[in-house]
């Protein structure tokens, strides 16, 4: 291996890792059909810019006076941390004046942002996913699902952002990690790319990742299980006996962070609906959907316990769903265990 490629180290079970230095704007260049305009590849080459621009206020965030609540709230009437405005100010930013995007979808904004009627996409995104963690320093990460429009010389509607999953024509996330990792899929498989700070570039890392066959974790937040239905503790019950895949359990509380840890090494995530709020926690549009977008590209898949997340079609852009995202048998065992009466 010559010095100058970065050395991705073992690909994970179920990846191809890189040979040579392959930016992602180079990546996207070289993978994008023969007859595209670039216009999605710009598009993505715009999101990676804006985490890196989150990512270095992140990393800072302790010394800059961006940790902290900005003393307002969100739509869903969470406390707003302050990097939760800046990730936003900066996606919407980065996605416009440039005639891509034409309608922004936020969890941070009350409605869609009209941006450029006649331009091609819509960008749904959770510009800082996990931020009730950014103080305890632990990892965060943007979320983002892109929609071709189906016709772009008529003023956009509802019809263009509440929109199935199915519908997406890419989606991913930028983890704030210990590195900063860009995961994407246009719907051919799954790619990583991790940012070299000294360079500013996001490289290749991985190529195709896939889950793999043996999952090694599961990640529910075991306290709530009080308020979870009946079904929910079968499928633990489940886990734990011994002739399973697994009954290790991981949760960081950043959906981002599980997800990727369990798209590397295996394993199912959830954040299930509860008595209380049998809706659960997390939103269908700029969670749900983009990482069961994703699970798919890899070979897992997502649910709300009942249906596949993909084919859900949303009535309103913050509507809420219970999510379980990542290993397929074990979201089909999960459906089981919720399907059951008894
Ligand atoms: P967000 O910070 O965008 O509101 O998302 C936080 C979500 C998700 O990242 C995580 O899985 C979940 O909240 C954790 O919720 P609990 O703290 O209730 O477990
Ligand atoms: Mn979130
Ligand atoms: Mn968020």
């Amino acid at each position: 291996m010559s010095t100058l490629d970065p050395d991705p180290g073992p690909p994970p079970v179920g990846g191809r890792a890189a040979e040579g230095v392959i930016t992602i704007e180079r990546f996207l260049a070289d993978h994008q059909p023969a007859t595209a305009t670039g216009s999605l590849s710009r598009l993505l080459d715009d999101i990676a810019l804006a985490g890196k621009l989150i990512a270095s206020r992140t990393r800072r965030a302790g010394l800059t006076k961006l940790l902290g609540k900005a003393g307002a709230v969100n739509p869903q009437g969470e406390e707003q941390q302050l990097l939760d405005v800046y990730a936003d100010d900066v996606m919407t930013s980065l996605l416009s004046g440039h005639g891509r995007v034409c309608v922004i979808v936020s969890e941070e904004q009350p409605e869609p942002l009209l941006v450029d009627e006649s331009a091609p996409y819509v960008v749904v995104h959770d510009p800082l996913d996990g931020s009730s963690n950014i103080d305890s320093n632990v990892s965060v990460g943007t979320i983002f699902g892109i929609y071709r429009r189906e016709n772009a010389s008529i003023p956009p509607t509802s019809d263009d952002w509440l929109r199935p999953g199915r519908d997406l024509t890419a989606a991913g996330y930028v983890l704030y990690g210990t590195s900063t990792m860009l995961v994407y899929s246009a719907g051919e498989g799954v790619h990583a790319f991790t940012l070299d700070p000294e360079v500013g570039e996001f490289l290749l890392t991985w190529s195709d990742l896939r889950y793999p066959e043996d999952p090694a974790y599961y990640s529910l937040n075991l306290a709530s299980a009080p308020q979870w239905e009946q079904g929910m503790r079968r499928f633990v019950d489940w886990l734990h006996r011994d002739d399973t895949p697994t009954s290790t359990q991981r949760y960081i509380g950043s959906a981002v962070a599980d997800f990727h840890r369990n798209l590397l090494h295996g394993g199912v995530f959830g954040y299930p609906g509860e008595v209380d709020r049998p809706e659960g926690k997390l939103r269908l549009v700029y969670e749900g959907a983009p990482l069961a977008f994703l699970a798919e590209q890899a070979g897992g898949r997502g649910s709300d316990g009942i249906r596949d997340l993909l084919d859900i079609q949303p009535t309103s852009i913050h509507q809420r769903t219970p999510v379980f995202v990542g290993d397929r048998q074990l979201v089909d065992q999960l459906e089981a265990c919720l399907f059951r009466e008894t």
